[in-house]
């Protein structure tokens, strides 16, 4: 077990495209699986993608039973996914507030598919695949992005949706107060 540095945008190895795993069932993969969870929950994330530990592999993972830092988020069932691929199954477009512990700090409005179905592979090589709408097709295309060196403020379109926490927090509580006045 291990917790491992998470890379932050501005490190070039984000930004490459990652390669897919060949072999499945390994004590390496195993081990790396493990690790990325040991980060994702010392984190607190909802999803962590390899190329953000430093591994230019086509792997993620998430799951989200209740987050604090997803307070109104749906429940995400805990997931393995190796050489991910989805189709789009509803594409209207749903923006709504995403966050990146390669982007700590900071928060984004950004705009995704309703729903996707994808599949892939879990560490053993077994076949993954799940109909995603909501919650979950966010989490799922936040961390695709991530195996093709894609982060999310490349996907804002509203540029003042961007930018520090506390900032955007302070801004929506003047706004809310001048709305109440
Ligand atoms: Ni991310």
């Amino acid at each position: 077990m291990a917790v491992r540095q998470i890379l932050r945008i501005g490190d070039p190895r984000l930004r490459e495209v990652s390669k897919p795993v060949e072999d499945f069932g390994t004590r390496e993969l195993d081990a790396l699986i493990k690790d990325m969870f040991d980060t994702m929950a010392a984190a607190d994330g909802a999803g962590l993608a390899a190329p953000q530990i430093g591994v230019q592999l086509r792997i993620m993972i998430f799951g989200i039973e209740s987050n604090p830092r997803y307070p109104d988020a749906e429940a995400v069932p805990t997931t393995v996914l190796i050489n991910p691929e989805f189709t789009v199954r509803d594409d209207s477009i749903v923006s709504g507030w995403e966050g990146c512990l390669s982007v700590p700090g900071m928060r984004g409005y950004v705009p995704r598919y309703r729903a996707v179905t994808y599949s892939g592979y879990d560490q053993e090589g077994k076949p993954v695949a799940r109909e995603a709408e909501g919650f979950h097709a966010v989490v799922f295309q936040h961390e695709y992005d991530h195996l093709d060196g894609v982060l999310y403020p490349d996907r804002i379109v509203e540029r003042d949706k961007f930018g520090f926490e506390e900032e955007l927090m302070a801004a929506a509580m003047q706004a809310e107060e001048r709305a109440s006045a």
